[in-house]
């Protein structure tokens, strides 16, 4: 296959936008408005293509949206590394000073619609597609450094509970039932919860939040050492945000403008890429379960070790195309770069490449802006399915002598490398314990000013005045033993508002 080549998304040159006006077999049509019918009172020919072409092309103009975190920005950078990690990744592209790789970031809210707001209250997706030379490695991060849950099931339970309720068909911004019941059944999502409804909940668009990757992932060498490590992207414009006030009273689209009209003039948003990192005996001896994405590591013992630097520099030409049609994915690794155990990370390893299957179709990693750029042709056995466009010729489909392809040596020794999974299958779910609300207590009694503590208050008994009447005894009464666990003076100034 032969890499596409940047230029696909320069902007396009103002004098170069006309063509002759086309029927999608190339043949010229004199006039797009009009149709043919016979004479002029008469009825329309099923014989006019180009009307026929342009209804029903406009009837499939939309493609599903995505399920979560369907509203969108994105643009295009760079990454270049700032400091060798050679000693603890493989991967090329963090190993020499001054390497750079293109990248396409997309940024979300996360449970509403394509047409919901931009400032809403609700966690943000911060996914960049990295093309390396060695493949494309995707980051499919977030800009809490925390998720609500630890157990792959529940990814789909919390989802549902902040979309439309089934029945009322109101968002939670007008029917919270569904939300405050899974948080009462569900305390291990108090941490994330406080983030949300603090200060953080609304980032002043997308320039000014951190990113993170929540979870554990693995560096690794060629000679099979490896480290857990966890990904923090600072931005450089630092981080501000709205109230809700100020949130409702902006554009639904606000996150969007500012961010097109930034790179537009040139004022391109960055942001520092750094590392937390254990090894295997460091995280057995830390008291910290890795695997667990409802907490963080303590900055002071587990020190950020800045290597990278992200700058946004290209808006989209055609936001569908480059945008829409993007598509993240947690399992597009390359070496030097492992998943850990952390059971929702593993379920993503699969639920985001199906959705892109859905989405834009089996060969969704050949549209243009998702295809990888090596510097190699590459080849395999997939074949045909909707929407090819490199069919690979008349290479052979299969593994064998006629036309044989060229087998790479494996990185590293695997065995090695997933040295740490031992045991046999369980049925898993993880138990709450009275560790789970010391990281939400902390961030509310010692970090949280008491400017911050009001709005905190005041935005969760906003959100949970908008339970049904008919619930709100017992999912408030759930509600607030969480509350309860998390502070107790928290719980008390929340239940004198509900009151
Ligand atoms: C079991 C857990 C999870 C599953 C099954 C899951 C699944 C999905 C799916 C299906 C999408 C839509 C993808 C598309 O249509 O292209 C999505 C989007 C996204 N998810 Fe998750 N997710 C999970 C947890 C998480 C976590 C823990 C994070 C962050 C650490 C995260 C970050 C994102 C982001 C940033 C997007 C937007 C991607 C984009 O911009 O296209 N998700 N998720």
């Amino acid at each position: 296959m032969s890499p596409p080549h940047l230029s696909r998304f320069e902007p396009p040159n103002p004098d170069d936008l006309g063509g002759i006006y086309a029927n999608v077999n190339g043949a010229p049509v004199p006039n797009p408005s009009a149709y043919q019918r016979i004479g002029p009172s008469g009825p329309v020919l099923l014989q006019d293509t180009h009307l026929i072409e342009l209804l029903s092309h406009f009837n499939r103009e939309r493609i599903p949206e995505r399920t979560v975190h369907s509203k969108g920005s994105g643009a295009h950078g760079v990454f270049r590394c700032s400091k060798s990690i050679s000693d603890i990744s493989m991967a090329k592209i963090f190993g020499t000073v001054g390497k750079e790789c293109p990248l396409t970031v997309r940024f979300s809210t996360v449970g509403g619609e394509a047409g919901s707001s931009d400032l809403a209250r609700s966690p943000r997706g911060f996914s960049i597609k990295l093309k390396t030379e060695e493949g494309n490695l995707d980051w499919v991060f977030l800009n809490s450094p925390v998720f609500f849950i630890r157990d792959p099931p529940k990814f789909v339970y919390i989802n549902h509970v902040t979309k439309r309720d089934p029945m009322t068909n109101l968002t939670i911004d007008d029917d919270s039932t569904m939300l405050w019941d899974f948080f009462g059944q569900n305390p291990e999502t108090n941490h994330q919860v406080v983030h949300l409804f603090g200060d953080r909940g609304i980032p002043q668009g997308w320039r000014h939040m951190n990113g993170y990757s929540c979870h554990t992932y693995k560096f690794y060498t060629a000679d099979g050492r490896w480290r857990y490590v966890q990904i923090h992207m600072k931005s450089k414009q630092g981080v501000k945000t709205f109230t809700s006030q100020e949130a409702a009273s902006l554009s639904p689209d606000w996150a969007q403008n500012d961010l097109f009209q930034a790179i537009s003039r040139g004022d391109f948003p960055k942001w520092e890429i750094g590392y937390q990192s254990m090894t295997q005996e460091e995280a057995l001896s830390s008291g910290i379960n890795v695997f667990d994405m409802t907490k963080t590591w303590p900055h002071a013992k587990y020190p950020i070790t800045w290597f990278g630097e992200m700058e946004l520099n290209k808006n989209a030409t055609n936001y569908f195309a480059e945008v829409e049609q993007a598509a993240f994915a947690p399992s597009n690794l390359i070496s030097g770069w492992a998943p850990s155990a952390d059971p929702v990370l593993q379920a993503r390893l699969f639920g985001y490449p199906d959705a892109a299957r859905y989405r834009l179709g089996v060969n969704w990693q050949q549209i243009p802006v998702n295809r990888p750029m090596v510097p190699y042709g590459f080849d395999n056995f997939h074949r045909d399915g909707a929407g090819v466009m490199d069919d690979q010729g008349a290479r052979p489909n299969y593994p064998g002598d006629v036309a044989p392809l060229t087998y790479a040596a494996p990185p590293a020794d695997f065995s090695k490398i997933y040295s740490d999974y031992t045991g046999s299958a369980v049925n898993a779910i993880s138990t709450v314990t009275s560790d789970d609300f010391k990281e939400a207590r902390n961030l509310y009694r010692n970090i949280m000013q008491p400017d911050a503590r009001e709005r905190l208050v005041n935005n969760v008994a906003s959100s949970m005045k908008k339970v049904r009447k008919r619930e709100q005894e017992k999912v408030w009464t759930k509600a607030m033993a969480v509350w309860k666990q998390v502070d107790d003076e928290l719980a008390q100034k929340i239940l004198k508002q509900l009151a």
